[in-house]
């Protein structure tokens, strides 16, 4: 055998011991394309791995007879109960486990109990719960039979654990004071269960919220200027440095050889100044390279296992973290590529397969009527479609930021029309409005016409739950009767 078969030999062994690519495939879209033709793309692409935040039936009923290896997700909004109510639990695992579980079935590995429930923003509100979720879960896992099989988690935010400012180096990580006690007490639980600890990590933001003195070239992997050292170790890049805190404060805790999965990383696109996709592409193939490359971090050696985030773009998830949350995406949401990424962390220049035979509405579009004479209203009716819509693409550092003012009101308008599947009362905007059959894209801001799936908006009429997701920072005000925390998929 040559050389380059060992090698070969190695790495397949490597994938097929499920260390290959992950992805999260959310789903806060208004127009969903077909599961099955994203399942299709994920294969064609060789994704080996695939996270969800919840059990959604047409996702899972496209992935029966596939390998490709699930996790499958609680929502926070469902802990509460779970942890109350044995008899909720086994109902759960029974309608989203049991009956997926079978030869040709669903490759279920993990389920997800909750989503970053100790997130700051959530003031507490599942500290108690969790863990007693999670016992039931896996109670329910251990009664179908599935102990053994699958395993439970809990993705955390990467904020519950720091280094103090004092001694600000991975080595002194521990988990913060006052999350330290019940963070402890779910890892004890899942090390006994011999089921990972999953974080998410995301070095964009410790770019967006660092301070300007933050080194840019330590948010990627080409090496950095000025290296973080550690005692004997060097840190050249962010992600290293903050799974090593991790690292360190889990041996503090007694949990050196703890199993950890990276839930979420990664880089958006658009809707901020660092997020564009020449930043996107150099830090996911950084990135991907390094995880499978075996290097590890200077604390622990070997492949990293890791979810790339995400994998389509959520027109309809919340902002309130910044415009950037709608932009995610590998993929647009046609599931076009938006840029090329080799998924083998083999360095060639491979391009990634889109979503095959989507379609689309007609090619029109919604735009400001050039003849329209009073513009008093204009800037009202611009708030009012981006409110129901997506202009994250609109604001300083975004892809559209270049528009004037009239361009402006022609992209709300054309996404409102677009996001209500182009019906034609939704042209109008007291008459400043018109449909258009020639395309108004320039070369760096594209208007897109919508995907030929129907929109959530229209499907539940009014004021749906789709809808209260996509308050923007425009009319928070209007909406906010009914708003609901719970739902935001904040990071
Ligand atoms: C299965 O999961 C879905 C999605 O999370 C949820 O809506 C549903 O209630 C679950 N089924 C049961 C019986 O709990
Ligand atoms: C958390 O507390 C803040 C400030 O008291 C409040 O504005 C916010 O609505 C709370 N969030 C939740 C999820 O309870
Ligand atoms: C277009 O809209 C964006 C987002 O609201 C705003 O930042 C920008 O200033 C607007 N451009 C003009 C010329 O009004």
């Amino acid at each position: 055998m040559t050389v380059q078969t060992v090698l070969f030999l190695v790495f397949m062994t490597m994938v097929y011991n499920g260390l290959g690519i992950g992805v999260n495939w959310g789903t806060q879209a208004t127009n969903q394309l077909p599961a099955e033709k994203v399942v299709k793309m994920l294969m064609d692409n060789g994704f080996d791995k695939l996270k969800l935040f919840d059990a959604d039936e047409k996702i899972l009923s496209a992935l029966r007879g596939t390998d490709i290896e699930v996790m499958l997700a609680i929502p926070n909004k469902m802990l509460q109960k779970m942890s109350e109510d044995p008899g909720a639990a086994d109902s759960w695992v029974d309608a989203n486990v049991t009956s997926y579980t079978y030869n040709g079935g669903v490759n279920i590995k993990y389920v997800a109990v909750g989503n970053e429930p100790f997130l700051t923003a959530y003031n507490g509100s599942y500290l108690q719960c969790t863990l007693p979720a999670l016992k039931n879960i896996q109670r329910a896992l251990n009664h179908a039979g599935f102990g053994n099989k699958i395993k439970v988690t809990v993705p955390f935010n990467a904020d519950i654990y720091f280094s103090p400012n004092s001694n600000p180096v991975p080595s002194a990580g521990d988990f913060r004071p006052e999350l330290r006690d019940p963070t402890i007490e779910i890892i004890q639980f899942l090390y006994v269960n011999n089921a990972p600890f999953t974080v998410n990590s995301y070095p964009f933001l410790s770019l967006y919220y660092g301070d300007d003195y933050f080194p840019v070239d330590y948010a990627f992997f080409d090496g950095a200027n000025k290296p973080v050292r550690d005692g004997d170790l060097l840190y050249t890049n962010v992600f290293d440095a903050n799974l090593d805190t991790l690292f360190s404060a889990m041996s503090r805790a007694g949990y050196p050889d703890m199993q950890i999965i990276v839930g979420e990383v990664g880089w958006p696109t658009d809707g901020e100044e660092n997020a564009n996709i020449q930043n996107a592409k150099r830090f996911n193939q950084g990135l991907l390279r390094h995880a499978i490359s075996g290097n590890g971090t200077p604390l622990r050696k070997g492949v990293i296992d890791i979810y790339l985030f995400s994998l389509i773009d959520e027109n309809a998830k919340s902002v309130a973290p910044g415009s950037f949350e709608r932009h995610w995406g590998i993929f647009e949401y046609d599931g076009k590529p938006k840029y090329e990424l080799d998924l083998s962390g083999l360095q060639q220049d491979k391009g990634l397969v889109p979503v095959e035979d989507v379609k689309y509405l007609p090619k029109r579009w919604c735009v400001l009527n050039p003849h329209a004479r009073d513009l008093e209203d204009l800037a009202d009716n611009i708030d009012y479609a981006c409110s129901i819509s997506d202009c994250t693409v609109l604001g300083y550092g975004s892809s559209c930021n270049h528009l004037s003012l009239k361009g402006n009101a022609s992209y709300a308008f054309n996404m409102y029309y677009q996001v209500h599947d182009q019906q034609s009362w939704d042209c109008d905007f007291s008459g400043l409005a018109v449909v258009t059959d020639e395309d108004p894209s320039d070369e760096n801001c594209p208007f897109p016409v919508m995907i030929a799936y129907g929109s959530s908006l229209l499907r539940h009429g009014g004021v749906s739950d789709t809808l209260v997701k996509i308050v923007g920072g425009y009319m928070l005000v209007v909406f906010l009767l009914y708003l609901s925390i719970g739902d935001l998929h904040v990071h």
